[in-house]
């Protein structure tokens, strides 16, 4: 196992530029100090694609995709962080150095690797005994052409079979010297009480699933047998290579599928992503019969903006998933849903039909869900008046969901046509609805926070912190990410002299001096990141300074060379030289100055972090830079000139937002214990917390730093 060394890292990710990067992929055009081109992500005819070669990013306006040129390689290859990083530096002919692993990396990732190997191992078994053993053929290839898959969807996924024998796996993984252990961790293999070791999967067909980045992390096997005692699916259990909430069976076969069309197929069985796929519609993913989870949702919401979920027409079955349609709504995907005719399942449809027909079918009855919701449902209420409020509200409370204001505007208009009723009323009740939701979740964030208060567990934990600071922490986190190196303003030591401070010094001051923390798990660990960045930006400063200081030298030459050539006296010469000096050591200046600026944010934009990364990305990615319309002739004060005002008013409002919190928690848990009103302490604490409000009220806005002289 080697690992590519964090100085080429480094090396890779100081020299990809990112216009070079995309217009591999994209034709830009010059736009003020930006460039612009159709996005590669979505069909369009007007270019909402920005490039920032300053900030080192690019960004699509419309679908919002983009990043740093590691993102936009990963995003539109669908490539992992190392194989991106691969194709850069093959690109700018970087030399890959690389390095055993020491033994302690070695010892982290050597459990994964040795998962990943013993289930690689049992796919080729599998598959082994499906296309060559005597029993493999006869039973499970037999069952498979019964079912109507070729041999080539036998091939793209690895379809297998477990012999009927009591532990053939088990036997053909030792004897290769896969070790018992992981054998059990994978799941393949069971230990009873008594210690015996045995294959979870015998005589059954196996449906490998895999990652996103095509390693194998789990397997499910179908029974031949039709009886009703044994269970139709066997499925490998949850280990640390396989986290069932966040997989779904075909995605690595779909995704590229999926990004060409910018949508997304939902199934339910292993069966039905393989006949469709076998049919030509290879933009199909399934939830594996359990209802769909965040985790599943985010990981559409990589690939593509659209998702369309089918179901077979069974009314029952329609009802109990419109929840799970809901969540998808609320992550911000547009969603359709598709019935199929009477009796039909996605692998029976895709079976009776031809391809053409398959596409054609699906085009012609895909209907968008807030109206298929409102369809279904007002059928059955009928005329029943209650009923049909009912429904209403039902509906309301979907589109109340969807992030994006214009689109519920949108379904708005619509509802109010179908269903009869004026659009100021519909738009109240949604207000009256969003509102109740957002009490809903206050009272439910102090829960948790009183509960957190009395060190207890809470009882649903979701990882997520309080809602309602995410974005007064954000904001903050955005200075940091976008500025964390820079000076931004001057410190009075103590002795009447002023010192320099950078953007993250200030926060983490401000910060510890009133004993806080972000509360995000998340935003923990970006700043953690930020920290650890920082700590290795005078070590890189210094590279970059040996770098300048060569690119200065040349340009001073070249510059003396030429005044030489030139016929003129020696008083013009003097004064030239100090023109060209100076003028080199301006260009020096700000060079460094922008590599210290911009040195977190890109470190951080290619973090190997998924979630890192994509928040980061997120926050330096500024909507104003960026912006289409260049304003030439306007003088706008730019963000960082104004650091001196944003930065400390983001400071004060995050401190606020967690002041009102807690008095907020110390009312609720005054009003609904009623001793607690004798409680000496908690009196104290209250007339502790609202004192420091009316301070806080009073300085707010009051300016304690001083801007930088310049
Ligand atoms: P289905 O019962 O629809 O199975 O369950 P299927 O994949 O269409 O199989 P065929 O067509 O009968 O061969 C849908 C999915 O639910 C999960 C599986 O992932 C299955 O693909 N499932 C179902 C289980 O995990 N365990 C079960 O016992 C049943
Ligand atoms: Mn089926």
């Amino acid at each position: 196992m080697r690992r590519i060394d964090s100085e080429t890292v480094r090396h890779i990710l100081d020299t990809a530029n990112i216009v070079d990067v995309v217009s591999d992929f994209v034709s830009l055009k010059r736009r003020g100090a930006n460039y612009v081109g159709l996005c590669p992500f979505h069909n369009e005819r007007t270019p909402s694609f920005s490039v920032s070669p300053a900030r080192g990013i690019c960004k699509c306006f419309s679908c919002g995709k983009g990043g740093s040129p590691v993102n936009f390689i990963m995003e539109l290859e669908q490539m992992s962080f190392n194989e991106a990083l691969r194709y850069l530096a093959n690109k700018y002919h970087i030399e890959i150095k690389e390095h055993e692993i020491s033994d302690e990396e070695r010892q982290q990732e050597s459990e994964r690797e040795s998962m990943w190997a013993v289930n690689d191992f049992a796919l080729r078994h599998f598959e082994e005994n499906l296309t060559t053993h005597p029993d493999g053929k006869a039973i499970g290839l037999a069952y498979f052409r019964e079912r109507g898959i070729n041999d080539a969807m036998v091939a793209r996924f690895h379809l297998g079979y477990a012999l009927e024998r009591t532990n053939a796996l088990y036997e053909a993984a030792t004897a290769k010297g896969f070790d018992e252990r992981f054998l059990v961790d994978t799941g393949l293999c069971i230990r009873n009480e008594r210690g015996q070791v045995y294959d979870r999967f015998k005589g059954r067909v196996i449906y490998p699933v895999h990652s996103i980045s095509g390693k194998v992390v789990a397997f499910g096997g179908r029974t031949l047998r039709s009886d009703k005692q044994t269970a139709k699916y066997v499925n490998s259990p949850e280990s640390a290579i396989y986290h069932k909430s966040s997989q779904l069976y075909g995605l690595y076969q779909a995704k590229r599928a999926i990004v060409e069309r910018g949508k997304c197929i939902l199934v339910e069985g292993y069966m039905d992503v393989i006949s469709m796929h076998q049919s030509g519609v290879e933009n199909v993913v399934a939830s594996s019969g359990t209802s769909l989870t965040d985790g599943q949702i985010r990981l559409i919401h990589r690939f593509a903006e659209n998702v369309t979920v089918i179901y077979d027409s069974d009314a029952a079955g329609i009802k109990a998933s419109l929840r799970g349609i809901d969540m998808l709504l609320a992550e911000g995907l547009n969603v359709k849903v598709l019935l199929l005719p009477e009796g039909e399942d996605p692998d029976s449809f895709a079976q009776h039909n031809s391809s053409d027909e398959v596409e054609k079918y699906i085009a012609e009855n895909e209907t968008d869900f807030i109206r298929f919701k409102t369809h279904i449902l007002l059928d059955e209420a009928a005329d029943d008046p209650i009923r049909r409020a009912d429904v209403i509200n039902d509906i309301l409370r979907s589109i109340a969901l969807i992030p994006d204001l214009v689109k519920r505007q949108v379904y708005i208009a619509e509802c109010s046509r179908s269903l009869g009723i004026r659009e100021e009323a519909l738009g109240l009740q949604l207000q009256r609805i969003a509102a109740k939701k957002a009490e809903d979740e206050s009272v439910k964030i102090q829960r948790r926070q009183t509960l957190e208060s009395l060190n207890q567990k809470p009882a649903e934990d979701e990882n997520a912190g309080p809602a309602f600071l995410k974005e007064y922490e954000r904001r903050v986190l955005r200075y940091i990410v976008k500025y964390a190196l820079c000076e931004f303003c001057d410190i009075d030591n103590g002795s009447g002299k002023f010192e320099p401070m950078t953007v993250l010094d200030y926060v983490r001051a401000e910060m510890q001096r009133d004993g806080l923390a972000f509360s995000n798990p998340l935003h923990v660990r970006v700043m953690e990141m930020v920290e650890e960045t920082a700590e290795t930006w005078p070590q890189n400063r210094k590279e970059v300074e040996t770098r300048l200081e060569v690119e200065r030298k040349k340009k001073l030459d070249e510059a003396y060379a030429d005044l030489r050539s030139q016929q003129l006296g020696v008083s013009a010469i003097n004064a030239r030289e100090a023109q060209i000096l100076a003028q080199c050591d301006e260009s020096y200046r700000a060079a460094l100055d922008h590599a210290a600026l911009d040195y977190v944010s890109r470190t951080l934009c290619s973090s190997p972090d998924d979630e890192v990364r994509r928040l980061s990305t997120e926050l330096s990615i500024d909507r104003y830079h960026l912006s289409k319309v260049h304003t030439k002739h306007t003088k706008v004060e730019s963000e960082r000139e104004s650091l001196i005002r944003l930065v400390p008013r983001a400071i004060s409002e995050l401190k606020g937002a967690i002041l009102e919190m807690m008095i907020h928690d110390l009312q609720t848990r005054l009003r609904e214990n009623p001793d607690a009103g004798n409680d000496v302490e908690l009196l104290r604490e209250m007339m502790r917390l609202t004192a420091l409000r009316s301070e806080f009220a009073r300085n707010l806005g009051e300016r304690t730093i001083t801007p930088r002289h310049i």
